[in-house]
């Protein structure tokens, strides 16, 4: 750790890991020093609201549903587009809330999620090889050189982006789409008429019925502002730290410094060096904040990392989200649980099955099981229940769209169909059918 007062600055004397190379760095940071200029996209208090609620998952008393894209687009970006994930995003609440019947925190990786970490500077498009896409925050997706070089004027397109998108999240949340008297209309006709989306329909059908025996009860619904709306909140991986710095503020409340470019703020497997600049950063800021922990981390490292990012234990500071692999899952995440344990750590315990289950079929598509992502998830239950420590959410790349992108479901999506509506950035997601199939899934899981 640098002996210095931390500032949002600080970062910049530590090795930071997976940055761009922008081409001109005076141009870099007139961008940056634009987006400090521009209004914050969430608020302290509202970060402080999702602590709290992750204090309640940590303790057992709530669940953590965290997803969206695995990247977000510059090219996918329509109303209709953030309409229909969200639509998942409830359909899934509302299936883990009615189903399992433990409160649901929604977090999106949404509004703000534009970055991605590459293993290697170069990527192989077709026999080409040309500089890695880093997300739209970054550089261009295209399959050309021109592309790809990293440009600074992206960072302000990823804010104003992040901007129109949150504003629509807050209109839908706020302003009656999420009221469970709609639970029906979220179901979209893909969905309605496979076996998943008849499944939800019928539950749909018994929440309509719970609600009209509690009217009838007379109790006051319209007057229950619970019902009308949900608190939904934005997370992303800060992974490009001049950016993260731009829209980190102090509180004028407390005097605490938050990033205000979303409420949840992770650091992945390949920026969460205990040394390094993205830890340090996170150190400092008050929102809650994410790490992605792989099979390979050891117990030291995980403690360590508690330490340094939770050292005043506050309940909900902390999510580690577990991403070992479908066939790791039972061998790597029990002494981390023990360990955690046992050092009094509050943190909540998330599990992405997405990320340790990737490979490429043979047509040369990254994909994902449907199977392999279930059964990392029995095993970190399976792990949590030996355990008698909470399982406190799942972490997964979503779509509302139609896409064949991971094997298998109820629609048996196969290898020789993944080309059909493969649409990603970057890694293969769930569609609406396979999420919703998910969750049906997974509150059976919370349940037993
Ligand atoms: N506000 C409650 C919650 O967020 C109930 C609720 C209203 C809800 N609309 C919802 C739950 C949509 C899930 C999905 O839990
Ligand atoms: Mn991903």
């Amino acid at each position: 750790m640098s002996p210095t007062v931390w500032t949002p600055q600080r970062w910049r004397e530590l090795p930071a890991a997976q940055q761009p190379e922008w081409p001109d760095e005076d141009d870099y940071e007139r961008a940056l020093k634009q987006l400090a200029a521009l209004p914050p996209l969430v608020f302290a208090g509202e970060a402080r609201r999702l602590t709290r609620a992750l204090g309640q998952v940590a303790a057992g008393e709530a669940f953590l549903l965290q997803a969206g894209d695995c990247a977000e687009s510059f090219a996918e970006f329509s109303a209709d587009a953030i309409r229909d994930k969200l639509k998942v995003i409830l359909q899934m609440a509302v299936v883990l809330t009615y189903g399992a019947g433990v409160p649901v925190v929604k977090v999106g990786r949404i509004a703000g999620q534009f970055a991605k970490p590459r293993s290697s500077p170069t990527e192989l498009v077709g026999e080409v090889e040309l500089p890695a896409f880093r997300g739209h925050m970054v550089n261009d997706d295209a399959a050309d050189a021109a592309a790809r070089v990293p440009d600074p004027r992206r960072l302000a397109a990823a804010y104003h982006q992040s901007a129109s998108t949150l504003n629509l999240v807050r209109a839908f949340t706020k302003g009656g789409f999420a009221d469970l008297s709609r639970v029906h209309v979220w179901n979209q006709q893909f969905v309605a008429s496979s076996e998943e989306g008849r499944r939800y329909e019928q539950m749909a059908n018994e929440i309509d019925r719970a609600l009209r025996f509690m009217a009838a009860c007379g109790i006051d619904l319209g007057g229950e502002e619970s019902l009308h709306q949900v608190d939904f909140y934005t997370s992303h991986d800060a992974l490009i730290l001049g950016y993260e710095e731009a829209l980190t503020r102090m509180d004028s409340l407390t005097g605490d410094y938050y990033d205000c470019s979303a409420h949840m703020l992770w650091v992945g497997e390949r920026t969460r060096q205990l040394d390094g600049a993205h830890v340090d950063f996170l150190s400092g800021i008050h929102n809650p904040v994410g790490c992605k922990v792989s099979a390979s981390m050891t117990t030291e490292e995980v403690l360590a990392l508690c330490e340094r990012l939770n050292p005043g234990r506050v309940p909900g500071r902390l999510t580690l989200i577990t991403r070992m692999g479908a066939a790791a899952v039972a061998d790597a995440l029990p002494p981390l649980l023990a360990a955690v344990q046992d050092a009094g750590h509050p943190v909540v315990w998330a599990c992405d099955p997405m990320h340790g289950n990737t490979f490429v079929s043979e047509g040369g598509r990254k994909t994902r099981r449907f199977d392999d992502i279930l059964a990392e998830l029995r095993g970190f239950f399976a792990a949590h229940l030996a355990a008698g420590t909470w399982p406190g959410g799942v972490h997964l790349e979503l779509t509302g769209d139609d896409v064949t992108e991971c094997l298998g479901g109820f629609g048996d999506i196969l290898e020789d169909q993944l080309h059909e509506r493969y649409t990603t950035t970057c890694d293969p997601r769930l569609n609406a059918r396979q999420a919703i199939d998910l969750a049906f899934r997974v509150a059976e899981m919370l349940r037993t």
